[in-house]
C-alpha cells in the first residue's frame, strides 16, 4: 500500500486527485481543515470509488498532529494543496495568506523531516510569472507575482529549492497550474466555493443554473481578438492525472522538477461562455463592465516540459470541461452541503 498525505484534499483539486490516486493504486490519507471545503466531499468521494478514505480534520500548521498522522499511516509522499487562493482576498489580508500558504508549508516540511517523509508535490500557479514577457511562458519565464498569493507560491518554490540544494530533500515536484476548470465526468464532485465565485467558471455555471441572473465580463478593450481576456484552461481531472504522474517518476527517477500544466492554448472570455452554452443549452447573459484590477489580459502554458518528464498532455478540450461542470453544476445547484 502506497500512502499518500493529501493536505486540503477535501477542496476542488485535492477531491479529484484523491479518486486518480485511488484508481492507481495508492492509498490518499486527507488532511484538511475546512477552511474552504466540507466534510460531504470526501463522502463523495467515498462513495464514487467505493472506497474507504482516512481523513483528520487538521491544520498544516499544526507541525506535532501532522508528524503523528505521517507516522501513523508511514505516508511515503505528500501532495500538498492546503492553503488561501483568492487573489483579492490576499490583497486584503496578506498575513492569513502568509500564514496559511507560507508558514502552513513551513510547518508541513518539517513535519516531513521528522517523520521521514521525503516526497514533495507541490501545487504552484502560473501566477507566479506575473506580466508576460513573452508568451507561452515556460518555466524559465522571469518570476515576478503581481499580488499576495503569487509571492506566498513564490516563497515556497524558493524555501523549496533552498531545502532541496542542502540535501534536506530530493524528490520534488513543483507543479504550476493555469486554469483548472471543469469536473468528475459523473457530476458528483466538482468546485464549491463559497459566496460570489472570483473565478469565470463557476461564476458561468452559477448563471447557466440560475442562481445569479448575468456574467460581468471584466473588460472587452483588452488586446486580445475579441477584446476579452485570454487563459489556459485545462480540465481538473487531466490536472489531478498529473499528481499520480509525479509520484510515478519519484520512483523511476528520483530529484526534484518543476513544470507548467496547462493545455498550450489560449481562449477568451466569450469563447468560453459559448462553448459553456452550448455544452448547457442555457443562455448565460453577459454585461460587459471594468476591466478587474490586476488581472492580465493574456497567458498560456508552455506545457512540454511536463510531456517530457511526466509523460503529461492534456487529454481534454474545451467541451469535455464545459460538459463536466454542467454535470456537476446541474445535479448539485446549490453545491455538496445543500445538493
Ligand atoms: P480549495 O480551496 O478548493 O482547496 C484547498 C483546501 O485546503 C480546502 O479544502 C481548504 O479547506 C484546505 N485548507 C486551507 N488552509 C488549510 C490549512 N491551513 N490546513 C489544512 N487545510 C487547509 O482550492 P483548490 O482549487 O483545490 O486549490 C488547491 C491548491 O492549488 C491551492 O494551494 C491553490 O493555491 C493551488 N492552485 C489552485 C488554482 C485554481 O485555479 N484552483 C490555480 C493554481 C494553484
Ligand atoms: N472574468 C470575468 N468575469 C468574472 C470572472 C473572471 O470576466 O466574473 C475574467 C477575468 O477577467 C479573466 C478570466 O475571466 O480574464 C479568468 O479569470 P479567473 O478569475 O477565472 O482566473 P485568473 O486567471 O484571473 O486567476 C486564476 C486563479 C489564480 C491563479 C491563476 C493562474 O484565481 O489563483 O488562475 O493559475 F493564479
Amino acid at each position: 500500500m502506497k500512502q499518500v498525505l493529501v493536505t486540503g484534499g477535501a477542496g476542488y483539486i485535492g477531491t479529484h486527485t484523491c479518486v486518480e490516486l485511488l484508481a492507481r493504486g495508492y492509498t490518499p490519507v486527507v488532511v484538511d481543515n475546512f477552511v474552504n471545503s466540507s466534510p460531504a466531499a470526501l463522502d463523495r468521494v467515498r462513495r464514487l470509488t467505493n472506497h474507504e478514505l482516512r481523513s483528520y480534520e487538521a491544520d498544516v500548521r499544526d507541525t506535532a498532529r501532522i508528524t503523528e498522522i505521517l507516522k501513523k499511516h508511514d505516508c511515503e509522499a505528500v501532495i500538498h494543496f492546503a492553503g488561501l487562493k483568492a487573489v483579492g482576498d490576499s490583497v486584503a489580508r496578506p498575513l492569513d495568506y502568509y500564514s496559511a500558504n507560507v508558514i502552513g508549508t513551513h510547518s508541513l516540511l518539517s513535519a516531513m523531516m521528522e517523520a521521514g517523509t521525503g516526497r514533495f508535490v507541490f501545487s504552484s500557479s502560473a501566477t507566479v510569472y506575473g506580466e508576460p514577457e513573452f508568451l507561452p511562458y515556460t518555466e524559465s519565464h522571469r518570476l515576478s507575482p503581481t499580488n499576495p498569493y503569487g509571492q506566498t507560491k513564490l516563497s515556497v518554490e524558493l524555501m523549496l529549492k533552498d531545502l532541496v540544494e542542502s540535501g534536506g530533500m530530493t524528490d520534488v515536484a513543483i507543479l504550476r497550474y493555469f486554469n483548472p476548470i471543469g469536473a468528475h465526468a459523473s457530476g458528483e464532485i466538482g468546485e464549491d466555493p463559497h459566496g460570489v465565485p472570483n473565478n469565470l467558471m463557476p461564476f458561468v455555471a452559477q448563471v447557466a443554473v440560475g442562481r445569479r441572473p448575468a456574467l460581468n465580463v471584466f473588460g472587452n478593450d483588452y488586446d486580445t481578438p475579441d477584446g476579452t481576456g485570454v487563459r489556459d484552461y485545462l480540465h481538473v481531472v487531466d490536472l489531478a492525472r498529473a499528481h499520480v504522474l509525479a509520484l510515478e517518476r519519484f520512483e523511476r527517477e528520483p530529484g526534484a522538477i518543476t513544470v507548467n500544466l496547462g493545455t498550450g492554448h489560449g481562449t477568451s472570455v466569450l469563447e468560453l461562455v459559448s462553448a459553456f452554452e452550448a455544452a448547457s443549452g442555457r443562455k448565460v447573459p453577459i454585461n460587459f463592465g471594468p476591466r478587474r484590477c490586476g488581472d492580465i489580459a493574456a497567458f498560456w502554458a508552455d506545457p512540454s516540459q511536463a510531456e517530457a518528464l511526466l509523460g503529461w498532455r492534456a487529454e481534454y478540450g474545451l467541451a469535455d470541461m464545459c460538459r463536466d461542470q454542467w454535470a456537476w453544476q446541474s445535479q448539485n445547484p446549490n453545491g455538496f452541503e445543500l445538493a
